[in-house]
């Protein structure tokens, strides 16, 4: 069974990522041939006029996966625009979607308002065209993926059952699996954390960072002083210990509410528990971020074994749409 999945490299990934996709990347990946890709092209469709960041983001993007404990020996990492039957294959699956399918996806909605766009661009619009090329180039079982990425998912699996319906291939229809920790809003208490939204705590920040932001990131606003009792329900900070300190959530809960600890006491507490989990991650990190060539090496190899195993199934797709000659 496979597992595909990846990131857009459109900079450095956060906590939000690791919470709704990478710590089940890592818990999957003794069950699954995992293969993670780099979705640089899916990047250009929102960040096409700033290609340095893009080719940075990259490399960073893949150290970002290795650090939080995925095994280079033995997952697949991919740099998608390398891989050429991915982009055939979306231009096949572009023929059996709509444009107001795709203009009625909540998630591309969301993304275009967060942006700012007043039009969407052809490439933007259909980017879950290209992701479900993502998934099934290589007949992935399983896409480990947040909750904003439901509907994609659903996109595709729709996609794929027509395409085998029409000409009789057996694209593998795949199923996303949430993440334990499930979706983390962002410290500014926004619904969702996000690089271009600015509240974000990324898995690359140093202590001090992490110390810093978890410091002004926003609790009960009503609560102006330690004396009168908080209410956790309203808390990003809370929140965050419930991701990831549920062993004392439940304790800091009931302190809050009888205003026994205080939010900066408690705000030291969290920052305690980020760094603790960070601070393995910071030490891989920082060991390839000094071998740039074992990286690069990793993705090229990830990459040619990606086209081998899409060029291979792509044939096959050709030959049952009859746009062989033979
Ligand atoms: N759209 C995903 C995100 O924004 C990234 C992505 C690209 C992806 N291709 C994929 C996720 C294929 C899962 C499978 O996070």
């Amino acid at each position: 069974m496979r597992i595909l999945t990846g990131d857009r490299t459109t900079g450095k990934l956060h906590l939000g990522h690791y919470a709704g996709s990478l710590s089940s990347r890592v818990a999957l990946q003794d069950k699954y041939d995992t293969f993670i890709l780099l979705a640089d092209v899916q990047a250009l469709t929102t960040h096409f006029d700033n290609p340095s960041l893009i080719q940075s983001s990259i490399i960073d993007v893949a150290i970002d996966n290795i650090s939080v404990g995925l095994d280079p020996e033995k997952v697949t990492i991919i740099q998608q625009s390398q891989v050429s039957s991915i982009a055939e294959l979306t231009i096949f699956y572009s023929m059996l979607v709509t444009v107001n399918q795709l203009s009625h996806n909540p998630t591309i909605k969301t993304e275009a308002k967060n942006y700012g766009y007043k039009e969407m661009t052809y490439g933007f619009l259909g980017y879950p065209v290209s992701q479900t090329a993502d998934i099934t180039f290589c007949n992935a079982d399983l896409v480990p993926v947040g909750e904003d990425q439901l509907p994609h998912i659903e996109m595709c699996r729709k996609i794929v059952r027509k395409f085998n319906d029409l000409y009789g291939t057996e694209i593998t229809e795949p199923e996303a699996r949430l993440s334990k920790i499930g979706r983390l809003c962002g410290l500014d208490g926004n619904a969702k954390m996000g690089k271009s939204l600015g509240n974000a705590l990324y898995l690359s920040d140093d202590e001090a960072t992490v110390n810093k932001k978890v410091m002004e990131a926003v609790t009960d606003t009503n609560r102006i002083s330690v004396k009168i009792p908080g209410n956790p329900d309203v808390c990003t900070v809370y929140k965050y210990h419930q991701s990831f300190n549920s062993q004392e959530s439940e304790n800091i809960c009931s302190m809050c509410k009888s205003a026994t600890i205080g939010c900066v006491a408690c705000k030291r507490l969290l920052a305690a528990k980020l760094n603790a989990l960070l601070d393995p991650m910071r030490q891989k990190r920082a060991y390839y971020e000094s071998h740039l060539d074992e990286i690069k090496g990793l993705i090229a190899a990830g990459t040619a074994k990606a086209n081998r195993i899409g060029n291979e199934n792509l044939e096959k797709i050709k030959d049952k749409m009859h746009i062989l000659i033979k």
